[in-house]
């Protein structure tokens, strides 16, 4: 059996596992998000050699959401190094929900990047000379990652932007404790954008493998990211990408990861390959309940946890080809 139809049975046996299960709800709180399909799912993988492939409704769209922040993260270090963007937001784990609004009492900076306070706060570095032109160069760059052109939802970003008050409020504190500038508006412009980015699981896939692929996509060979600093974000996704579900994640899957209340999920296996699931129904802290399922399954049939015994760091390349 060759490589790819091998990874194709294994994405295709866990979303059959999977996919009778609806336990969770669709996120609401943004209204447009509302209107998904709570049945869609679908799972891809990219591998670091350019194998792709998917199951279920891996090609249908859907907004990125948090999933945003660790590749904005990443833009942030590659544009102001690493000093001067850990004077906008810190690298400690909250172990409290994405929303919630607290900064560091000694600092005031953010936890973290992955939150929505450190978020706003990278947003608002990299948010360019006009709204126009931040927004365009994120989306540029999140298109070289997935290997085609990306747009952003305009109704899922007029939704945000219409109730987005805790957002507001978070970024209002932020300026008043003097982490952010006084562009508070074009900050959540930005902030609001990069969330309404339309992506697939595929596109998610293959944007993490470019993360695992030491910042070059391997399917176009583009270089996209700067490999000096993409140990910075996979540690901060490893350990908060996933809020207060962060811990349980590390020790059940054991992978660099991010969540998006679009109902996306990414986790990356470094130098190895990149897996993305999508179902848009959450469990309480804005997870997305069979995507959290499917990467469980696939870490633990594949051995990808990071200090899995066996893991000796091409365990699953190695396993393919044996
Ligand atoms: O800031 C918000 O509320 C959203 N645009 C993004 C939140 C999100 O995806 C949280 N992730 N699980």
């Amino acid at each position: 059996m060759s490589t790819l139809s091998h990874i194709q049975e294994i994405i295709q046996d866990v979303y059959e596992k999977y996919k009778d299960i609806n336990e969770g709800e669709v996120a609401t709180y943004i209204p447009e998000l509302a209107k998904a399909d709570p049945d869609h799912f679908g799972i891809a993988l990219a591998t670091v050699d350019g194998l792709v492939c998917s199951a279920g409704d891996a090609q249908r769209e859907f907004t990125i959401q948090s999933i945003c922040k660790p590749f904005a993260f990443q833009m942030a270090l590659e544009e102001f190094g690493r000093d001067r963007t850990l004077e906008h937001v810190g690298v400690e784990p909250s172990g409290d929900a994405f929303n919630s609004i607290e900064l560091e009492p000694k600092t005031m900076r953010p936890y973290n990047a992955m939150i929505n306070a450190g978020a706003i706060a990278i947003a608002s570095m990299i948010k360019g000379k006009s709204p126009e032109s931040g927004v365009r160069e994120f989306v540029e760059k999140m298109g070289l990652a997935a290997g085609r052109e990306l747009r952003i939802d305009q109704s899922v970003y007029a939704s945000e932007d219409a109730t987005g008050h805790r957002n507001r409020a978070i970024a209002y504190l932020m300026l008043n404790c003097g982490i952010i500038d006084p562009g508070v508006e074009h900050t959540l412009h930005q902030y609001f954008s990069q969330c309404s980015l339309l992506v697939t699981a595929q596109d998610l896939a293959i944007m993490s493998a470019t993360l695992a692929n030491m910042g070059a996509n391997p399917v176009t060979q583009e270089r996209v990211f700067d490999f000096n600093f993409i140990k910075d974000t996979l540690t901060v996704m490893f350990t908060c990408g996933l809020y207060d579900h962060a811990g349980e994640w590390a020790y059940r899957v054991g992978l660099p990861a991010k969540s998006g209340v679009g109902g996306g999920i990414i986790a990356v296996v470094n130098r190895q390959l990149g897996i993305a699931v999508y179902s848009p129904r959450l469990d309480s802290k804005g997870n997305s309940v069979r995507g959290i399922l499917a990467c469980k399954e696939l870490a633990s049939h594949l051995g990808l946890h990071a200090f899995e015994f066996t893991n000796v760091g091409s365990n699953f390349m190695q396993w393919l080809g044996s």
